[in-house]
């Protein structure tokens, strides 16, 4: 089933800029989809768009078939959403905010504080759930928001540069977090990141975006095959006979490219049977990082033709 459609959607904000221009996707349930990007690219204004904070210009999204400018109550009931920067109250304490927020959607004190213990054990602050926010640090902020996100048990979760800001642990710890909560509540997760790094850990689908354009979207393995047409194969040897065309990187250490990895059993095998040794065989997938740079390295080729 799918859960979040976007069909040619289209912003230009008063002023005249184009911050998203005819996008298209669509998400299945429980899919953790990484919606990457630099600065300005326009993820906060799809966020927006599908969030109904935003109304488009031209195109449609939907969350679970229901469109969020005409029924924005019930997406907000559907959907659970954490920003770059949550705003909480610093006066109350974890459980409190919780409590607060949980009334907000309309839940009893009672079942509020049940939820909100049992997210916050999850997302272990269960130690701090009585201190004031006003103590939290910036990476227990965003684990309470996340809490208050999951509150209403929502079906969608858009996470809006959820860990920016955050040292390297706090923000490795937030991802495995989301993805433990996805994985447990089956719910649908729109990741929007410029940390590719965190997004390859966790995310099960990509889409590329550059200046409101979608520059690519698939799995980590899709996406390999659409910008790379080979890999690099590195063989640590004694030597390798010249006519494999391999190149020299260091002592004993030789790199080729190959298209396919059923080549990779043919060149052992010639190496071994010229009578050398092997000491290790390394193919090097290109990562998230190498993915974009390439894809963006070519849009940029492209406009300077
Ligand atoms: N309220 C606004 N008015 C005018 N331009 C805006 C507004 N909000 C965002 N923009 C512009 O739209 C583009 C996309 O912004 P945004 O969606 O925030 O990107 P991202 O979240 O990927 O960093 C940027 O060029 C930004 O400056
Ligand atoms: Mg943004």
């Amino acid at each position: 089933m799918q859960t979040v459609t976007i069909q040619k959607l289209s912003k230009t904000y008063p002023g005249g800029k184009d911050a998203l221009k005819q996008l298209s996707l669509s998400l299945n349930e429980g899919e953790v989809f990484g919606f990457l990007g630099p600065n300005g690219a326009g993820k906060t204004t799809t966020v927006k768009l599908l969030t109904g904070v935003l109304t488009a210009s031209s195109g449609s999204c939907e969350i679970m078939g229901i469109n969020p400018n005409t029924q924005p109550e019930k997406v907000h009931l559907l959907s659970g959403i954490v920003t770059e920067h949550a705003q909480m109250y610093d006066n109350l304490t974890g459980i409190e905010n919780l409590i607060f927020y949980a009334a907000v959607f309309g839940m009893k004190p009672e079942e509020g504080k049940q939820r909100g213990e049992l997210l916050l054990k999850e997302l272990e602050m269960t130690d701090a759930k009585d201190r004031k926010l006003a103590t939290y640090s910036t990476g227990m902020r965003q684990r309470l928001s996340l809490a208050r996100a999951l509150l209403h048990r929502p079906k969608v979760l858009f996470l809006d540069e959820p860990t920016s800001g955050l040292d390297p642990e706090s923000a490795q710890n937030v991802n495995q977090m989301i993805h433990n909560l996805a994985c447990k509540e089956g719910i649908t997760v729109f990741l929007c990141t410029h940390q590719l790094r965190y997004a390859q850990e966790i995310c099960t689908r990509y889409g590329l975006i550059e200046q409101g354009s979608l520059l690519a979207l698939g799995t980590l393995q899709e996406l390999r095959k659409q910008v790379f047409t080979s890999q690099s194969l590195r063989i640590c040897a004694s030597a390798i006979p010249a006519s494999l065309h391999f190149q020299k990187r260091k002592t004993n250490e030789f790199e080729t490219k190959i298209h396919d990895k059923k080549e990779i059993p043919v060149l052992v095998r010639k190496i071994v049977e010229a009578g050398e040794d092997i000491y290790s065989v390394n193919l090097t997938e290109p990562s998230l990082e190498d993915i974009y740079f390439a894809l963006t390295a070519s849009r940029k080729e492209d406009q300077t033709i």
